[in-house]
């Protein structure tokens, strides 16, 4: 069976006191979400250090936002996956369309700091998802098809046992508009699909897919209760501890 994860995308909010707050409030309600619901919040790359020891004896795990598609050396204002290890993180979200449509992230550099983040020991909460021109003009699922493909083919099977993804329509990111739990179904179903033509169905099967945008208290219940949705990656809500633990109760 598929581990149910909701995870909570802090983005670029909160001061290190602020996230240290959030992350002991989330980490304290922890313990009314069922054992197979997994809990992971990523703040950000600041808070890290102090986010993880808040959360420790917790069973909320650590993502950071990115990570760099270097090893190391003279790559100024970048993260290093060992950094991330090192500061106490299980997981990286790559390729959110934020880091997509403002900082030029390529399915390329995806390729490469996925590599990176798999070689160091990280899981990793992969995002893909259509812009609003794609989706009026039909191409939702070939936009996803791509992304999945350029990214994740060059994969193995045993790689995508550490591998979430994370279908988010940038039209539903912070805009209060969510997709349809039909529009979010049809889409996870699809991408379980082209999982499943590359690695065979029971790795597909296995693998966990998550909707994200404008997901909340109030619509994860329907979301989730589609069968190729097993969580969420939470934005808004997340910052809000009593909203985030809500949103894991809705199974
Ligand atoms: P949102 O963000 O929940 O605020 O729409 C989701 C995300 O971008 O991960």
């Amino acid at each position: 069976m598929r581990k149910k994860i909701v995870a909570g995308n802090w983005k670029m909010n909160t001061t290190v006191a602020e996230g240290v707050e959030l992350a002991k409030a989330v980490a304290a309600a922890s313990s009314q979400v069922p054992s197979q619901v997994g809990l992971v919040v990523a703040p950000p790359f600041t808070h890290l250090v102090s986010v993880a020891e808040a959360l420790k004896g917790s069973k909320v795990e650590l993502s950071a936002q990115n990570c760099a598609d270097k090893e190391k050396g003279a790559y100024t204002g970048e993260v290093a996956v060992n950094m991330l290890t090192s500061a106490g993180c299980q997981w990286t979200i790559l390729g959110h369309s934020e880091r997509r449509q403002y900082y030029g992230e390529t399915d390329e550099k995806l390729v490469e700091k996925t590599k990176l983040a798999l070689a160091a020991g990280l899981g990793v909460i992969l995002c893909v998802g259509e812009n609003l021109d794609e989706r009026e003009a039909g191409k939702h699922f070939d936009v996803v098809t791509a992304q999945i493909k350029n990214v994740l083919y060059n994969f193995t099977e045993a790689d995508m046992a550490k591998v979430v993804v994370a279908y988010e329509p940038v039209w539903a990111i912070g805009t209060g508009k969510t997709a349809t739990a039909e529009q979010a179904e049809e889409i996870h179903a699809c991408i379980r699909k082209v999982l499943a033509d590359k690695f065979g169905a029971k790795v597909a099967d296995d693998t966990t897919i998550l909707y994200g945008g404008s997901c909340k208290p109030s619509n994860a219940k329907e979301l989730f209760a589609q069968p190729d949705i097993d969580g969420g990656l939470i934005g808004g809500a997340a910052l809000k501890a009593d909203d985030f633990i809500q949103i894991a109760l809705s199974f």
